[in-house]
């Protein structure tokens, strides 16, 4: 049957082998996948040779994550047992239950000398835009010594995981193909082999192979399938021919193509349901059937072996375009990043996805981990970050500090023991109120006067403006300009030489401040105006007191703040305090100590642009101090609004985005260009736990859902 082998020029046994990447089809705009194909279908065009896609899954192990949390278990305090003892369970849940799979796709060409490997893998490189190199072998389909059952076929022998093989052949191509038919197949989990065996006649025999083909021709609908009349089945295949016949003449070829799989299992019962779901599932576009008899010979196709010494199968007709329809490079196979924990949780592909690295790529140097978690109240963001940190604190060492609204770092300090019940705990939790908080917002945070006069600045006029502060002077905001040169002048003065070396004790307060400015003929007013309000009044029990809230933010591992008993126009100005705290701890911790700073409904901050800017500032440089920042809210329109979207999306190496509503879903794609329909619909239409990530220095897209451990629903996901 294989007739296409007669020119001698193609006898050559030897195959050139390229191993071809993958990318993400999802990534890609739904307007751009016609241009895709078209660019694709170039290649079968300009190298019309026998060809053959082997496309295999190869397992990922989780063997080596297990391990080492097994060894973490002895280097941390009891009280982190049981969230590594929970992970080691989920982990061996995912080894055993998800597809941890990666597929590896090579592309065997006979192209007879006329390409050198090399020509031909740049002709690949560039017509399917994935990376492809030239590989000596093909990588075995088994090993040791199988025998032949009827069929399937059964290892002999030799150590007992090697799986039962079953070789499956499509006897058709039915129905409409798109560039994500074959997904369904890749997608689904199971390990096997697929081949794709493509032979294209030579130029001149195109015409008698189209003849061949007028009767059974189907190029991308299923004539036999169809529950029409027989004539219109009949002019179906009369339209498809004609059509065909033009885009042959138009510069497209006619290929066929037959399509083998091989399946693996560990027992019989389970090839045979792996079996049974598999065909079921890809009745629709290629009915596959069980070989019976010649399982041996047929798995000669998943080699080097050329065509025509193989066992004959049916090739069926199929156009240039089809092909290039057909080809599986467009599933990403596995989490980029590798299998390093924390996980950030799963894609919907099945593998886990690991958290952006603390360094970059092969070297010591520090990478951001920052991320922005953002979506619908509900949609389990503050989880999500929860079973982050405790994963960070878990796998890494991490310092964590959390600063929220709700009380729900009370929960992530249960979960690696609760220092004020047990003094083996290893977390803090402080409720902030002003019946008991004294504040003093002279205290020391930046390492240079500029910026920490800057900082008490802010600090105060947030905390008058929350306290409504009414300033009988021209112009906006809380200071005129001469006030401000007279607040620094003042602070500077009280501060005195040695300033970075005061400690929550030895700190001016704000009555000494007031004392020095009112010294000062521009900052007189300003002066009696900030006694009034907050040395005077009862106000001054919190504000002019040293610090005794612990904001050195060195007491434990894990140190979490609510303001839940903090009156909303407060908040900005305690979430001030503390990102200034966060600041000065950066500095002052031990450089290798990570730090992990966690600002869930971050949208307070952004309502004051001087704290923000300061945040944003912040971030660019903190991770050379190996500190990153999670921000947590709502909406993306709050940092968009603000000015502040793009500049954090370009500094965090994360972006997850849980369900998104109304125009948010644009937002997000205007500040990543690179978001498709896809993406957004897959925003709009999320569930509880479910986001769409953007994650790592490659910017990889994943849909993901964050799974959690028994002990994290327990302890962090409680309603
Ligand atoms: N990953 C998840 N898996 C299962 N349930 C979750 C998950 N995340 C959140 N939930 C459920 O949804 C509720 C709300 O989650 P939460 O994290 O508080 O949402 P948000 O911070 O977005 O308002 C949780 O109490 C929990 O019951
Ligand atoms: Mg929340």
């Amino acid at each position: 049957m294989p007739t296409v082998d007669q020119d001698p020029a193609t006898q050559r046994r030897t195959a050139t082998i390229l191993q071809m990447g993958a990318f993400d089809q999802n990534s890609v705009p739904e307007a751009a996948l016609g241009d895709l194909v078209a660019q694709a279908a170039g290649f079968f065009v300009a190298a019309p040779y026998p060809l053959r896609i082997i496309t295999r899954t190869a397992p990922i192990s989780l063997i080596g994550p297990i391990q080492r949390l097994t060894e973490r278990m002895v280097q941390t305090p009891r009280a982190l047992w049981p969230a590594l003892d929970s992970e080691q369970i989920y982990l061996e849940w995912a080894q055993q239950n998800l597809t941890l799979r990666s597929l590896r796709s090579h592309l065997l060409v006979w192209s007879d000398g006329v390409f050198d490997p090399e020509a031909l893998a740049g002709l690949a490189r560039e017509r399917f835009g994935v990376v492809t190199a030239v590989v000596g072998t093909l990588p075995p389909l088994f090993q040791g010594r199988y025998s032949e059952q009827l069929d399937y076929l059964t290892p002999l022998g030799g150590p007992a995981e090697r799986p039962l093989l079953r070789v499956l052949v499509a006897y058709q191509m039915r129905g409409e193909w798109s560039p994500r038919t074959l997904h369904a197949l890749l997608r689904m989990g199971y390990a096997f082999t697929l081949v794709q065996d493509v032979l294209t006649p030579p130029p001149g025999t195109a015409d008698g192979e189209m003849d061949r083909a007028q009767q059974t021709l189907n190029v991308q609908v299923d004539v036999a399938a169809g529950q029409g009349e027989q004539d219109t089945r009949g002019e179906t295949a009369k339209a498809h021919c004609t059509r065909a016949t033009l885009e042959v003449q138009a510069g497209q070829r006619l290929h066929r193509v037959a399509h083998l799989l091989v399946l693996q299992a560990d027992t019989l019962a389970q090839l045979n349901k792996t079996t049974q779901t598999v065909v079921a599932e890809l009745a629709a576009v290629l009915p596959l059937r069980v070989e019976i008899g010649r399982q041996a010979a047929l798995l000669s196709y998943a080699t080097t072996a050329p065509t025509r010494l193989l066992p004959t199968v049916p090739h069926w007709p199929v156009l240039t375009q089809g092909l290039a329809v057909e080809l599986p490079f467009g599933v990403r196979s596995e989490a980029a990043g590798g299998t390093e924990g924390p996980f950030l949780g799963r894609d919907d592909a099945g593998f886990l996805v690991p958290m952006p690295s603390w360094n970059k790529p092969g070297s010591d140097d520090p990478e951001s981990r920052d991320m922005l978690i953002t979506g619908e109240k509900g949609q389990g963001k503050t989880t999500f970050v929860l079973k982050g940190a405790l994963g960070e604190v878990t796998y890494n060492d991490v310092q964590v500090v959390i600063l929220e609204p709700q009380r729900h770092g009370q929960r992530l300090v249960n979960a690696v023991g609760d220092k004020a019940q047990d003094p083996a705990g290893q977390g803090l939790f402080h409720d902030i109120n002003f019946a008991t908080a004294q504040i003093n917002l002279l205290d020391i945070v930046e390492p240079n006067l500029v910026d920490q006069i800057s900082q008490v600045r802010s600090l105060l006029e947030v905390l008058m403006t929350a306290e409504k502060v009414q300033r009988d002077i021209a112009g906006q905001g809380m200071f005129t300009p001469q006030e401000l040169g007279a607040l620094g002048q003042a602070l500077s003065e009280e501060y005195g030489p040695h300033w970075q070396s005061l400690t929550p004790t030895t700190t001016p307060l704000l009555h000494d401040l007031c004392a020095r400015l009112a010294k000062i003929p521009a900052g007189r007013k300003l002066a009696r105006d900030l006694r009034a309000t907050f040395v005077d009044s009862v106000s001054g029990a919190v504000f002019d007191r040293p610090t005794n809230l612990p904001l050195q933010l060195d007491e434990a591992r894990v140190l979490a703040f609510s303001v839940f008993d903090i009156q909303d126009r407060y908040r900005p100005f305690l979430y001030g305090l503390f990102t200034g705290a966060v600041r000065r701890r950066t500095r002052r911790k031990p450089r290798a100590q990570r730090l992990l700073v966690i600002v869930d409904e971050f949208g307070y901050l952004v309502q004051e642009p001087t704290l923000m800017e300061a945040v944003a500032r912040e971030m660019k440089t903190c991770r050379t101090f190996r500190t990153a920042y999670w921000l947590v809210e709502q909406s993306i329109r709050t940092f968009d609004e603000a000015g502040w979207g793009q500049k954090i999306a370009d500094i965090v190496s994360a972006q997850i985005y849980f369900r998104q509503i109304g125009t948010a879903p644009e937002i997000a794609r205007r500040l990543n260009p690179e978001f498709t329909d896809e993406h957004l619909a897959m925003m709009r239409r999320a569930t509880t736990g479910w986001a769409v990530a953007k994650v790592g220095e490659q910017g990889d897209i994943y849909r993901l859902h964050a799974d959690l451990t028994g002990y994290e629903r327990r302890m962090l996901g409680g309603a």
